[in-house]
């Protein structure tokens, strides 16, 4: 199994990241529950080996990158953390409640000027528009990734939510390293943006990697498959991944130390072809 991938032709990264989504409270939202716990499973990803770490500002809002912050700074060299910007947190989720979206340039501007305060970084490693907004130009939210990029505070930009004639227009304004799309054992669509992504050496983050935590009717044979080969439901899905293309970089996210090793454990799972072929068919 390729190990890393080189994210936009200098920085090396490890295929198996960590998401922080679920590093806040509940609902994402304020200080997390147990905040020795989440500084825990910053450090504990570090010294395992994990050097790409995805967050974004509205992850508490603001409580993601600032526990990152907390728990890292000063970074390792290696250390490359991915952010966001263009989504609202108005309130906590109120399940599954929608996160408002704000493409306008000036914002996005503003939150990158945050980003890199809260990170206490000089630039930020790549910065992915959250979700493109319909209500402004296209032009104008990918044109402000471009000028902060060539401003020289944002080394990458990548982008989250996109079909393939998004990507292919951000491409003609800005280089995009990477793009963030849902994609996990029960959510296969949007192969096109993979398939582009191969062709092209972007990176391709699955977000949801663990379809967060729902497994709903395939946890049964899941699990079977799982205990057939003693290993776990989390480290046959993140597995899959890691087989399914050379260009996926998954982030499961957690906020447990117990659950960020089992997940990190994964990249030793090998699973044998007649196993990948069962998951093709659940
Ligand atoms: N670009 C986007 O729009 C977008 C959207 C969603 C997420 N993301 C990013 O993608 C990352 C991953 O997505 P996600 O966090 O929503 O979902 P996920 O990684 O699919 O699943 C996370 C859920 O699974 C649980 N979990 C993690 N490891 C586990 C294990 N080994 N065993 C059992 N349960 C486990 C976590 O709970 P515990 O805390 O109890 O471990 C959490 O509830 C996020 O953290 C975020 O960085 C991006």
């Amino acid at each position: 199994m390729i190990e890393t991938i080189l994210l936009g032709g200098d920085l090396r990264v490890r295929r198996l990241g960590l998401g922080t989504m679920r590093l806040p409270g509940p609902g994402v939202w304020g200080p997390p529950t147990d905040r020795a716990e989440a500084v825990r499973v910053l450090r504990t990803a570090v010294d395992l080996g994990v050097n790409f770490l995805d967050t974004a500002d509205s992850y508490g809002p603001a409580v993601a990158e600032e526990l990152i912050r907390e728990a890292l700074h000063p970074y390792p060299d290696d250390l490359v953390i991915a952010t966001k910007a263009g989504l609202l947190r108005p309130e906590p989720i109120v399940s599954p409640g929608p996160w408002p979206r704000c493409g306008r340039p000036e914002y996005l501007r503003q939150q990158a000027e945050l980003s890199l305060r809260r990170l206490r970084v000089e630039r930020l490693d790549l910065f992915q528009l959250h979700r493109v907004d319909e209500t402004v130009p296209f032009e104008d939210q990918i044109g402000a990734l471009a000028q902060l990029r060539d401003e020289g505070k944002v080394r990458h930009v990548g982008l989250s939510g996109v079909d393939l004639r998004q990507l292919r227009a951000a491409e003609r304004i800005v280089p995009v390293v990477s793009v963030q799309n849902r994609f996990n054992l029960l959510h296969r669509s949007g192969t096109d943006v993979l398939k582009h992504a191969e062709r092209h050496q972007l990176a391709f983050l699955p977000f949801a990697p663990l379809a967060q935590g729902g497994w709903g009717s395939a946890a049964a044979p899941l699990e079977q498959i799982a205990h057939d080969h003693a290993t776990t439901v989390s480290q046959v899905a993140l597995a899959w991944l890691l087989h399914r293309s050379a260009a996926i970089l998954p982030i499961p996210g957690t906020s447990k130390v117990r659950h960020l090793r089992e997940n990190i454990e994964a990249a030793q799972v090998s699973l044998p072809a007649e196993v990948i072929e069962q998951l093709e068919t659940l």
